[in-house]
């Protein structure tokens, strides 16, 4: 629920503006709850007709000067091009430059900029060595952020999760798979404490807590068993059986094998301890619970 996002923060600014490029899962989520306390927000997405698109953004389109005008945030959740470059910057550099309202600009990227660490914990202070491709552009899009000059905030994001993209939806679509490779862990994040967080974030930002870099996740890596497993129980559906991760790679997309190809935790002490955002689902367990309510309501 909303409510549940926004209990521990505070409104924002009057006459806040804050706009969204790349409305999509996590995009959506921060309007609702950006809205809730107070701001004007619009959201982007390609196509005009599209749930949630109040205007269109394109890297081949021109955007009209009163989307920007006034705005006082700016959230980018728009992966990066092929090329390498971010399409918010390669459009709409000058134009943010020339905003001079401006307060916050936040960039949703991922965690996958740390690289391999074989399991050891990363934080803000870990050197990136991205090693996937789209890690490389991620972190490529990064620095061009940070380049700008404008009021920036890079958010590392790991595996999101939340309410139609959990485990349940592919127990239930039959697409779960128990990957069995041991000492393997991901990182996970509910979308309900990326909105939390970008919220929490723009009001400490305005008061001169302003880390360039913040990771954005929950408190327990765990093995995707684990997480398969407990969802399963929960909702009282049965489990696939296990499969060895050297016979489940040989079918596996070159997309999922890069994933299952890194290992690292995500240390969230920035943010939870040293900035002090209280995390709205704290482990899997907690996010699941949530997402299986909604699973139920939605019946
Ligand atoms: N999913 C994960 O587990 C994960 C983990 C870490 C980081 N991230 C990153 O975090 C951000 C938010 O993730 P999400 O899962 O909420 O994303 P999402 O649901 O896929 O939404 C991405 C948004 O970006 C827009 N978009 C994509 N490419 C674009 C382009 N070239 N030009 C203009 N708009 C474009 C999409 O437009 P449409 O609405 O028209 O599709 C959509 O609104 C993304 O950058 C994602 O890569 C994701």
């Amino acid at each position: 629920m909303i409510e549940d996002i926004v209990k521990q923060l505070d409104p924002l600014e009057p006459k806040s503006k804050l706009i969204i490029f790349g409305g999509g899962y996590s995009g959506q989520r921060v309007a609702s709850a950006g809205r809730y306390l107070g701001a004007n927000v619009l959201c982007s997405r390609r196509k005009e007709k599209s749930k949630g698109a109040d205007f269109t953004f394109n890297v081949d389109q021109e955007l009209s000067d009163e989307i920007l005008e006034g705005a006082t945030h700016v959230l980018s959740c728009i992966p990066p091009l092929l090329s390498g470059e971010d399409p918010v910057l390669l459009r709409l550099k000058s134009q943010l430059l020339n905003s001079k309202n401006l307060k916050w600009v936040g960039y949703l990227s991922t965690t996958g900029v740390y690289g391999d660490t074989q399991g050891e914990w990363v934080n803000e202070n870990t050197s990136p060595n991205p090693q996937q491709e789209r890690s490389i552009r991620r972190f490529s899009c990064e620095k061009q952020w940070l380049a700008t000059q404008l009021p920036i905030q890079i958010l590392r994001i790991p595996g999101i999760y939340g309410p139609g993209r959990s485990a349940y939806e592919s127990l239930l679509k039959g697409t779960a798979k128990m990957i069995d490779k041991p000492g393997q862990v991901f990182s996970r994040i509910h979308v309900d404490d990326i909105a939390g967080a970008v919220l929490f974030l723009i009001n400490l930002y305005s008061q001169g807590n302003n880390p360039s870099v913040v990771n954005v996740a929950d408190n327990l890596p765990s093995n995707n068993l684990e997480v398969i497993d407990y969802a399963a129980k929960l909702a009282k559906i049965s489990l696939p059986s296990k499969v060895p991760f050297e016979i489940a790679k040989k079918t596996m997309s070159p997309m999922a094998l890069s994933f299952w190809q890194e290992n690292r935790k995500v240390d969230n002490n920035l943010l939870c301890k040293k900035l002090g955002y209280s995390l709205i689902y704290p482990d899997f367990k907690s996010g699941l619970k949530n997402c299986f309510s909604k699973l139920k309501i939605n019946e």
